[in-house]
């Protein structure tokens, strides 16, 4: 059946020329501090957050109208909710009871998968306790980190006697409930995920990295998908000293970069920032070092020197008479 969706899958994402393979994942981090417990959850559809967890009712908050993919009247969902519950929530009493763990004491855990090319999904589930690696899922066993130390072996010896779980409830979640989820979101997301979303640019001087130098600035904001182009020309020449800082996470969901540029103060002239990016439909974004904004920004000085001018006179004015 999954063999199936797999075209289907090529065909909304053709090219498939991203490096990063499309994955579904949920982490959840319970803390136990001063006596109770704190849970937070989120899910993710690649660098997208989906859903979050309502710690007052123990369900997935849906951050977006397909958030639940089609699974939405089915039980796969209530499944993943109890699945939640029941085995990293409702049995917080053994890690600090039975294991003795101490106070302050956090569990981190991750479970979904990654769709890589050729290979299909390839699913996990990790529990980490105290910023540590403890033991993982794999292949309908538990096995222990080495990281866990004896405290893991001994869990995985206990969760392992739990084959309603190991053979059953964990192997249909990661052989079957994720990657079908993951499928369904991405079909019921895919106007969100295939949106084009415009760049704007603009140009700014950076701390001067040296006597005689200018650190220029392009910063490019606003675009989706993330893949970008940002390079410093001069004419039809890119700048190899071009450094690029990391993309960064708007709040809206879009992406920011920007793209400096050491140089003497003389070699300024000519220099332009240069932006491709496939909402632009070929048509790059230029902006060039010194050149004025725009009719605007012409019209804006030049009210501005009028002020100016103007106040000056009044100072005269009121000096001299
Ligand atoms: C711990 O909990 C107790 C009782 O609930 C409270 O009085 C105390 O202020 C808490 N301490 C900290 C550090 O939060
Ligand atoms: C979380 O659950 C509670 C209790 O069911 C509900 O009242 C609240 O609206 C939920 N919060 C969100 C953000 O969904
Ligand atoms: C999974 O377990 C089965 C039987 O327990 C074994 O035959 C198989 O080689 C294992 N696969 C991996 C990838 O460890
Ligand atoms: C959910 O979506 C998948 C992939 O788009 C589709 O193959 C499947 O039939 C759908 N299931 C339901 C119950 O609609």
């Amino acid at each position: 059946m999954l063999f199936l969706l797999l075209p289907l899958l090529a065909a909304l994402f053709p090219g498939g020329d991203s490096d990063e393979p499309v994955s579904f994942h949920v982490i959840q981090t319970s803390s136990f501090h001063n006596h109770s417990w704190v849970h937070m959850g989120s899910g993710w559809l690649g660098e997208l957050q989906t859903h979050s967890w309502n710690s007052s009712s123990d369900t997935f908050i849906y951050l977006y109208p397909w958030s639940r993919g089609n699974f939405s009247n089915r039980e796969e969902l209530m499944d993943l909710e109890s699945f939640f519950w029941e085995n990293f929530i409702g049995i917080q009493e053994v890690y600090t009871d039975y294991f003795m763990f101490e106070d302050p004491f956090d569990l981190q855990m991750a479970t979904g998968c990654e769709l890589h090319s050729g290979k299909g999904f390839l699913c996990f589930l990790q529990l980490a306790i105290q910023g540590s690696d403890f033991m993982s899922f794999q292949n309908e066993t538990w096995s222990p980190s080495p990281e866990g130390g004896i405290k893991a072996q001994e869990f995985c010896k206990l969760f392992n006697l739990d084959q309603g779980f190991v053979q059953g409830y964990a192997h249909t979640l990661l052989s079957d409930t994720f990657p079908h989820f993951t499928l369904a979101l991405l079909d019921a997301g895919k106007a969100h995920l295939q949106r084009q979303v415009k760049p704007e640019a603009w140009l700014s001087s950076g701390p001067s990295p040296g006597p005689g130098h200018l650190l220029l600035v392009c910063h490019v904001s606003g675009f989706y998908p993330k893949p970008v182009w940002v390079m410093w020309m001069r004419g039809e020449q890119e700048q190899q000293g071009t450094q690029r800082g990391d993309i960064l996470p708007n709040a809206d969901g879009t992406w920011y970069l920007r793209a400096t540029l050491d140089v003497a103060a003389g070699e300024v002239a000519g220099l332009a920032c240069r932006v491709k990016h496939s909402s632009l439909g070929g048509q790059d974004l230029v902006l060039h070092w010194g050149a004025p904004p725009s009719a605007l920004g012409w019209i804006l000085s030049a009210v501005t020197v009028a002020l100016a001018l103007l106040t000056g006179l009044g100072f005269w004015f009121r000096k001299h008479w």
